[in-house]
């Protein structure tokens, strides 16, 4: 496995190295089963196209907030690699932030519709930042396929629109959320909660698979008024949490969905736990 932390080396290892088309995991490390089973459906995708897998390692500091954890995020370089390779990734680039941004950069990708709103709402400019790195990064991979957790839901369907809107001939393939046995999505996040915390964490999956239950119960097109109040009976046993946002949502546009809306709806909450903000979705099938 080629560890690549600039740019030059990046491209001496495309120009030399690289065997066919790339598929492209992108993370911000602190690798755990979750970018595991990333990196697993990229080798299987990788497998197919005759390929083989690229991940990045980058801390992001522009999707960072002034009050967020940028310098505290965790960053266990040795054994993320060490997850990489077992996961079979042929190179993996790792860069440190003055090699990605330069001090004066002026030039950024912004999506105006769906980062406005749900997480878009409490982290301004967070999905700016997201865009133009994966941008930046999609420049310099030139990767035929990338692969985005359903975690970060939202995320996914900005990275959607910025390849459709940009022309980005880039394939998005999406991987299902993996929880802990109790319910909680897998977050680098996670570590940060205590113990009291961490044992009402999985109420806010717990919360969501109940709306989205209520919700089908309503039969039809389902009911959003009824997800909304199932959720808040639930989550209200988090007592030690303060709820950011609950929604039902349309599963692509992330349009709010109403009573008798058409379409699938995505069901999408964030909490703190203590200073720790935890995100997690469901779909219709909970
Ligand atoms: P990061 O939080 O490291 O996540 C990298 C990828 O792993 C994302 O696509 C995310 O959705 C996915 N992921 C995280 N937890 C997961 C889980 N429990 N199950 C499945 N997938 C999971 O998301 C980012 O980094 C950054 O915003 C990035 C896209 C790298 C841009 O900086």
């Amino acid at each position: 496995m080629e560890t690549l932390s600039t740019k030059a080396e990046l491209s001496a290892w495309l120009a030399q190295g690289s065997a066919g088309p790339r598929v492209l995991v992108p993370t911000m490390g602190a690798l755990h089963r979750g970018h595991a089973s990333l990196l697993d459906i990229a080798a299987a995708e990788a497998g197919r196209i005759g390929g083989e897998v690229v991940a990045t390692l980058f801390v992001n500091p522009i999707q960072f907030g002034p009050n967020e954890d940028y310098d505290a995020y965790p960053r266990p370089l040795a054994d993320d690699l060490e997850t990489c390779r077992a996961c079979g990734v042929a190179a993996v680039f790792a860069p440190p932030a003055d090699e990605i941004y330069a001090p004066d950069r002026s030039v950024s990708v912004t999506e105006s519709s769906l980062s406005r709103r749900l997480c878009g709402a409490s982290r301004p400019g967070h999905f700016d930042g997201v865009c133009t790195v994966v941008a930046k990064l999609f420049h310099l991979l030139s990767p035929a396929a990338a692969v985005f957790g359903e975690k970060d839901y939202q995320q996914l369907a900005v990275i959607r629109r910025l390849v459709r809107d940009l022309d980005f001939p880039v394939r998005i393939l999406a991987g299902p959320t993996v929880r802990e046995q109790d319910g909680l999505a897998l977050s680098s996040r996670n570590a940060y909660l205590r113990p009291e915390e961490r044992a009402q964490a999985p109420i806010l999956n717990e919360a969501l698979r109940a709306a989205a239950r209520a919700y089908r119960r309503a039969g039809g097109c389902g009911d959003a008024g009824a997800a909304a109040a199932q959720f808040g009976k639930v989550f209200a046993r988090a007592t030690l949490a303060r709820l950011d946002y609950f929604e039902t949502v349309h599963a692509d546009t992330l349009e709010p969905l109403g009573s008798g809306s058409e379409g699938h709806a995505r069901f999408l909450a964030a909490a703190f736990f203590g200073a720790t903000r935890l995100i997690d979705n469901v779909g219709e099938e909970g």
